[in-house]
């Protein structure tokens, strides 16, 4: 059995593929069948006199998505999306269709789509969407190893918030005690840290974030770095040798999914190089300023956008703003030590400022990245927890990583699906991921 894949290297040749029919067309003597096969796209087509009568006749009552066996001959075709096609010599269906197949070829509305998804999957742009997804999963695999790193694989359970209280999903533990679904696994990437040196964990966390936006999913993938020792400035760095690495990946192997997504490449040139500008928050709001000042707005910011009073976080049009300032990543560091995390280390310089960055995507994708170096010093830290009334008990594991041998040590956490909406271009981060969750979608 062959692949459509590989049939490129089985010029003139006849081979037998495993497929099914994504759609047809046909007249006279002549069927043109649209297959996949999960590896690739191919039209095979059926010629009368090549084929016997039975064959002909099996070919025009396939229906959509209908699993069928076709053997037939490999020839080579410019105009083909993959430069070949097949010429049938035969073909027989696998199983009977019970019924017709919702996701017709005529266009449908994307709630349509996400009810169908578990079919939807088997269509050109999920297909295109979610291979480049896996390239960029191993892309981090290797870039990581290759750096070094083990990969450290922090619990789903926890006993305490790493982030924001508020965006906390309860667990009810046999109404014994309460747990909670992980919102980042970094605490335990610190203890990773102070044990291997260099770890990432990569799998998915949990926010119970009520807002309905393209950018906001409750269940994402976060990849999560931890360095011991390291700093802000050393932080920094990995980010930016991380996702240009990704980047580099990306277009030297995903340029059939990028091109049926009509994706153009081009604006991901300056991502693939490197030398990502980084610029201080209190920087930010000047350029942000700025471009409100002159009316120069991207087409997705309302005119009547705010510009950011000083201590404010940005908001999804001030990144915007930003993103379409430069023509790849920006990091964003040190902001108000007041809108980030208690963990976050303060600036010796300036102690109201955390060293903390964002990386801020291009063309409107937002924040992709979130990192910091985090306090080594116990009672700081001790003192923060108190501060923001978080319960001490639950974090007494944490404060051991301080207690204990503490070294300055820093790390990040990307979103995945908001990386992945970027690169492809999507209006949306939930087809960047095989079955979104959000308030409004829980099925398939
Ligand atoms: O900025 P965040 O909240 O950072 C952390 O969780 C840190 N503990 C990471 C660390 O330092 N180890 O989240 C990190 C990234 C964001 O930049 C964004 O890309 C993504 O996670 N993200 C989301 N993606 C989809 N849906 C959501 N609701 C997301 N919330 C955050
Ligand atoms: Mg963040």
């Amino acid at each position: 059995m062959t692949s459509i894949s590989e049939l490129k290297t089985h010029l003139d040749a006849e081979v037998t593929l495993t497929a099914w029919l994504t759609d047809k067309s046909g007249k006279g003597k002549l069927q043109f069948l649209k297959l996949r096969d999960g590896s690739g796209f191919v039209q095979a087509t059926v010629f009368r006199p090549d084929v016997s009568e039975e064959v002909f006749e099996a070919a025009k009552r396939l229906g959509q998505e209908q699993s069928v066996r076709v053997t037939g001959t490999v020839r080579a075709d410019e105009r083909a999306p993959g430069g070949v096609e097949l010429s049938v010599r035969d073909l027989s269906p696998i199983a009977a269709l019970e019924g017709e197949y919702p996701v017709t070829p005529k266009e449908h509305g994307t709630e349509f789509l996400m009810d169908h998804r578990h079919l939807w999957l088997r269509h050109r742009r999920p297909w295109a969407v979610l291979r480049v997804r896996s390239c960029v999963q191993r892309a981090i695999q290797d870039f990581f190893h290759q750096q070094g790193f083990i990969r450290f694989d922090a619990p789903f359970f926890t006993s305490n918030a790493g982030e924001d209280t508020t965006e906390l999903f309860e667990i009810d533990l046999f109404g014994e005690s309460t747990a909670y679904l992980s919102q980042t696994g970094q605490l335990h990437a610190e203890a990773g840290a102070l044990a291997f040196g260099k770890v990432y964990t990569f799998g998915p966390t949990f926010r119970a974030e009520k807002s309905k936006t393209r950018r906001h999913l409750l269940e994402f993938w976060m990849i999560e770095p931890e360095v011991a020792p390291s700093s802000h400035a050393q932080n920094m760095d990995l980010q930016e040798a991380m996702v240009s690495f990704i980047v580099r990946r990306v277009l030297a192997e995903c340029a059939e999914e990028f091109a049926l997504l009509g994706r153009d490449v081009g604006k991901l040139a300056g991502a693939a190089q490197g030398e990502y500008p980084r610029i201080s928050y209190t920087e930010a709001l000047e350029i942000i300023r700025t471009h409100i000042e002159a009316g120069d707005l991207p087409p997705n910011v309302q005119p009547d956008v705010r510009a950011v009073e000083w201590g404010d976080d940005l908001g999804a049009p001030h990144e915007t703003i930003l993103g379409y300032h430069f023509d790849r990543p920006v990091l964003v560091e040190k902001y108000p030590a007041a809108i980030k995390a208690f963990y976050m280390q303060p600036d010796p310089a300036d102690p109201r400022l955390a060293l903390c960055d964002d990386m801020i995507a291009p063309e409107g994708y937002g924040e992709i990245i979130g990192g910091s170096e985090r306090i080594h010093e116990y009672a700081l830290l001790k003192s923060r927890i108190e501060a923001q009334g978080l319960p001490l008990e639950a974090f007494e594991w944490y404060l051991d990583l301080r207690r204990y041998g503490s070294v300055p040590h820093a790390g990040y956490g990307m979103g995945l699906e908001r990386v992945v909406a970027w690169l492809c271009g999507l209006d949306h981060i939930r087809e960047a991921i095989p079955f979104p969750r959000m308030l409004t979608r829980m099925t398939p």
